[in-house]
């Protein structure tokens, strides 16, 4: 029997929810349900951060906070968690954060600081060491066009060294542990959104439905309510699934399970692919990471979508699962633009890497700005280079093609050649003749085209520090 109704702690309340629309964001529920304004809505696309709340998790008995865009995020995803906002903060006296942010002069304007507030709150509740590459993280996913960011980054710097008011961390534990973590199927007007924890009821249930949507972050799909403003009908909430969310390190192999959080895979991948794992601190903004993930990317299949030329580069596999499961490799499982080997009521359990200690990998992604922005071009390079012979290579970009691309030609080039400038040189020839790539508003063709054969040339210059973590 399905659960109809949610449950989760709204600041320090249990609340329970079973009769709004199942395409409700979290911003919208904040301010048009329960009058908690000062959250706000700036983009409503995950791009600005003014909108950004923070969830608590229970993992392994401690609460794990995160950051999320609540514009992009459903209300029907926030079971069996804990949602704070920036009214929750002021608890008889000012939280640290907003006591530093006063007196280092970092309230600036009134629609982002709610957001840049909770960036940091979020930080601060984690513990996390004020570094600058941390700072840097921590605000990757708010935008300011007004002053800059110097007297906020002062801020955090001094928030660790205010005094907390009153905490209700234990109470809150004890509320999260007990919210039973049952199936649920809320249905309204006609739609339905489900959670399932496990893989048996979700495959039961997602058979045969038709006009059905699997969601995990949101960060692609919400897209289609906030910006198109079409109705989702009967919507899959993957990320609430145990099976589904998991890292496995194997002695050949990496195992990820489909909805597994971005951010929760950086740390683990950096011990075998450490470029791989840095690429990902480019991906999206801290707010996009901690709530997109690996299946989404795949599902979206975006010819730009980050992940996509690595996975390919690493001659990955995944596993998809209808009522039987099947091994896709990822160099055949894109067909078209945005067409995949993905079939109707079928859905992607898990990620396979192969790990190869000996290659060296590159991840060159190139965009406009070094945080929060989608790449106009991306290069993967896997090479094994003995003796500075080329002995196996594969190339793969993104943003060249309608799909992410192997760059066969050029790679059949270099095989069993020498990593020297001349092959190079006759490298970039014959890659801007393989790939005849697009005009749109991130990137002219000719752009792409010479941006290509550049990073064929930064891979050669990287040559005498290949392991450099350059990206
Ligand atoms: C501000 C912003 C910045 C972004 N920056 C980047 C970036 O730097 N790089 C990048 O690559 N992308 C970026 N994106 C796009 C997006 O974050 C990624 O594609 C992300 O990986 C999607 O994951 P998700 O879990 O949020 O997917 P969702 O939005 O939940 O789903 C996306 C699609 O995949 C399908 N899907 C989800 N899970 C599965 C599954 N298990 N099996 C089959 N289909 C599935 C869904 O039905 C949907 O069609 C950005 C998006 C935003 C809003
Ligand atoms: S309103 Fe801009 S990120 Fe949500
Ligand atoms: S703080 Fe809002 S634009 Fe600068």
């Amino acid at each position: 029997m399905l659960n109809s109704k949610i449950e989760f702690i709204l600041n320090n309340k249990i609340i329970s929810i079973s009769d709004l629309d199942t395409n409700t964001t979290v911003l919208n529920f904040l301010r048009n349900e329960k009058n908690l304004t000062g959250t706000k809505e700036g983009c409503a696309s995950g791009d600005c951060g003014a909108c950004t709340a923070v969830v608590g998790e229970l993992k392994n008995n401690k609460i794990e906070y995160k950051s999320i865009n609540a514009c992009i995020t459903f209300l029907y995803t926030l079971n069996g968690k804990q949602l704070v906002t920036v009214e929750h903060l002021a608890n008889g006296s000012l939280h640290p954060v907003q006591k530093a942010m006063i007196e280092s002069d970092g309230s600036q304007c009134g629609f982002c600081t709610p957001g840049i507030v909770m960036s940091m709150y979020c930080m601060y509740e984690n513990k996390v060491k004020p570094t600058h590459e941390n700072i840097d993280r921590y605000l990757s996913g708010n935008l300011c066009r007004c002053t800059g960011y110097n007297p906020i980054k002062k801020s955090i710097k001094n928030m660790y060294s205010y005094k907390r008011n009153n905490h209700d961390y234990k109470k809150i534990l004890k509320l999260l542990k007990g919210i039973k973590k049952n199936d649920i199927m809320i249905e309204n007007k006609q739609s339905k959104f489900y959670v399932h924890h496990n893989l048996k009821g979700l495959i039961k249930d997602y058979q045969n439905k038709k006009d059905s949507h699997l969601l995990v972050g949101g960060t692609d799909l919400a897209l289609e309510v906030t910006k198109k403003r079409n109705n989702l009908r009967n919507i899959f909430y993957l990320g609430a699934n145990e099976d589904l969310n998991f890292i496995k390190i194997e002695k050949k192999r990496i195992i990820i399970g489909s909805a597994t959080p971005i951010s929760d895979i950086i740390p683990k991948l950096n011990k075998y692919y450490p470029t791989f794992s840095k690429m990902f601190e480019r991906y999206g903004s801290e707010q996009i990471r901690n709530s997109a993930s690996l299946g989404g990317n795949l599902g979206s299949a975006s010819p730009i979508g980050d992940s996509l030329p690595v996975l390919i580069a690493l001659n990955s596999e995944i596993v998809i699962q209808g009522k039987k499961a099947r091994s896709v490799s990822l160099d055949d499982y894109f067909i078209s633009y945005r067409n995949t080997k993905l079939k109707k009521n079928e859905f992607i359990k898990e990620i396979i890497i192969p790990i190869n200690k000996k290659n060296i990998l590159k991840c060159y992604k190139i965009s406009k700005r070094i945080d929060d922005d989608i790449s106009s071009v991306f290069m993967a390079i896997n090479a094994n280079i003995k003796n500075d012979i080329f002995k196996s290579l594969k190339i793969v970009c993104g943003g060249m093609a309608e799909i992410p691309k192997i760059a066969t030609q050029t790679q059949n080039f270099l095989i069993n050649k020498k990593f020297n400038k001349e092959n190079i040189n006759e490298a970039k020839n014959i890659i801007v003749q393989e790939f005849n790539p697009i005009d749109d508003m991130r990137a002219s063709k000719e752009y792409r085209s010479k941006i290509s054969q550049n990073l064929l040339e930064r891979f050669w210059f990287e040559k005498n520090n290949i392991n450099t973590l350059v990206y």
